[in-house]
């Protein structure tokens, strides 16, 4: 009798020792499997850019900032504020501006003013303001959207902001309730270069419940050469369910629209630091149709540094052996301004790895591989920025961002650029 009580305890105990031996090795392969998805095909590419990187810093790239660098020099022509938080009244933070040029050549700068704190989840309006002068002077405040003093998840979320030059039209993409049981991906538009905007129309379906994302602050592009030329991209991160990335697409104007790329998080849910998860995202088109992405690096995989992503259908695809993380462009996770113009890549945000603060732009002569050490724009706290420039002019860039002493949002300024070419190489 004891001899068999003994034995099956014995049993019982065997069993229990074999379960947790299963729980672990499962465990372990899941790592494995993880690690070998997000790692592998990153870290090539990744070394290759380093050292390239390294090379030109060593020959032609300068190092002082206060320094022209090669190619391009860029001087402030202008500096405007144009909304600042004064955290009272009825709207008391603005924060994550966008910025375009009109199919007239003027300027259309939007962005959200948060009425009860300075955080995400907040009723808000959308500001509207425009400069027909090259951005020396403009409109006062319209607002576009408004979400009234409701409950604090039933808000909405800028926005890509984009052109189709096709149709002369301005489009406004944005999510609507991100954080409730279903959120709705909304997009406006206007046909009047920016002075009135239509009522927001809900493309949620068209898109999939599934796929609508945050539309990410920055602009959206139009394909001006093939693949896929005259489409609409616009790039959208985090979901419903999970956390990454993804290209919606649009074929007819604006009309209809799809889910293109889709790059999840990994893992998909209960992401963390350390983990692969792509957030707000840039595009511009190269010369070539393809499509680059500059792509905020949410949890720090690897770097506080830039992820790269590369499409060559359009859209459609990004592929794995494309990714790359871009260790010269550091970043305290944020969105940046990235734009394309006559063969030089420029690139703003935050020039440090945690903080919030000296905004930097930056530019590039080989698309991205290496970067200038460029210029400081603001040497204090500073927050997002982006792009754009009009298509009549091609000796000005101009910057919207977000800035301040207190805080990096007490301000949004435009900065007005020239942008003059310079042989001459800077003494050693
Ligand atoms: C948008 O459409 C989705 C899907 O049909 C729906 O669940 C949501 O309530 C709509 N949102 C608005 C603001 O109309
Ligand atoms: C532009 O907005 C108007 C007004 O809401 C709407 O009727 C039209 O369908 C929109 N066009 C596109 C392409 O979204
Ligand atoms: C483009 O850049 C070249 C130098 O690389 C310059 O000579 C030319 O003027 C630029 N063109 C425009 C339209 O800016």
């Amino acid at each position: 009798m004891t001899d068999i009580k003994q034995a099956s305890a014995m049993l019982k105990w065997l069993r229990v020792v074999l379960r947790v031996l299963l729980v672990i090795m499962v465990l372990m392969t899941g790592r494995l499997l993880y690690s070998r998805v997000s790692y592998s095909t990153l870290t090539k590419r990744q070394m290759d850019l380093h050292n390239d990187a390294q090379t030109a810093q060593g020959s032609s790239v300068q190092r002082s900032p206060r320094s022209s660098n090669a190619g391009v020099s860029l001087s402030v022509v202008h500096d405007i504020v144009l909304w600042t938080s004064h955290r009272r009244g009825e709207v008391g933070i603005f924060r994550v501006p966008v910025l375009t040029y009109t199919p007239k050549g003027n300027l259309v700068a939007i962005t959200e003013g948060r009425r009860k704190s300075k955080s995400d989840e907040n009723p808000k309006v959308f500001a509207v303001k425009r400069s027909t002068d090259g951005g020396a002077t403009w409109s006062p405040s319209q607002w576009i959207v408004d979400d009234g003093m409701s409950r604090f998840k039933r808000c909405s979320y800028i926005g890509t902001i984009f052109v189709d030059d096709t149709t002369a039209t301005i489009f406004l993409m944005y999510v609507f309730c991100e954080f409730c049981p279903t959120r709705s991906l909304m997009l406006m538009n206007s046909t009047d270069d920016g002075i009135t905007w239509g009522r927001p129309r809900n493309i949620t379906d068209q898109v999939g419940k599934e796929h609508a994302t945050h539309p990410s602050p920055g602009y959206g592009i139009q394909k001006k050469h093939d693949p896929a030329k005259g489409r609409l991209i616009v790039c959208g991160h985090g979901f419903h369910d999970g956390k990454g990335l993804v290209l919606l697409l649009s074929d007819d104007h604006g009309v209809t629209w799809r889910h293109g790329a889709f790059v999840p998080s990994v893992p998909f849910l209960n992401i963390q630091k350390g983990h692969f998860d792509p957030d707000e995202c840039q595009p511009v088109e190269f010369p070539d149709g393809s499509v680059h992405i500059v792509v905020r690096n949410q949890m720090v995989y690897k770097c506080n540094c830039k992820m790269i992503m590369r499409s060559f259908d359009g859209g459609e695809t990004l592929p794995r052996q494309y990714m790359l993380l871009d260790r010269t462009l550091i970043e305290p996770r944020i969105t940046s301004g990235v734009w394309l113009h006559n063969g030089t890549m420029f690139y703003s945000g935050p020039n440090t790895r945690l903080k919030r603060s000296k905004l930097y732009i930056r530019w590039s002569h080989d698309f991205g591989r290496t970067w200038t050490s460029g210029t400081e724009i603001w040497g204090d706290l500073a927050g997002y920025s982006t792009f754009t420039m009009l298509p009549q002019d091609n000796d000005h860039i101009y910057m919207l961002y977000e800035r301040g002493t207190t805080e990096y949002f007490d301000e949004i300024a435009v900065t007005k650029l020239k942008i003059s070419s310079s042989t001459t190489h800077d003494p050693r």
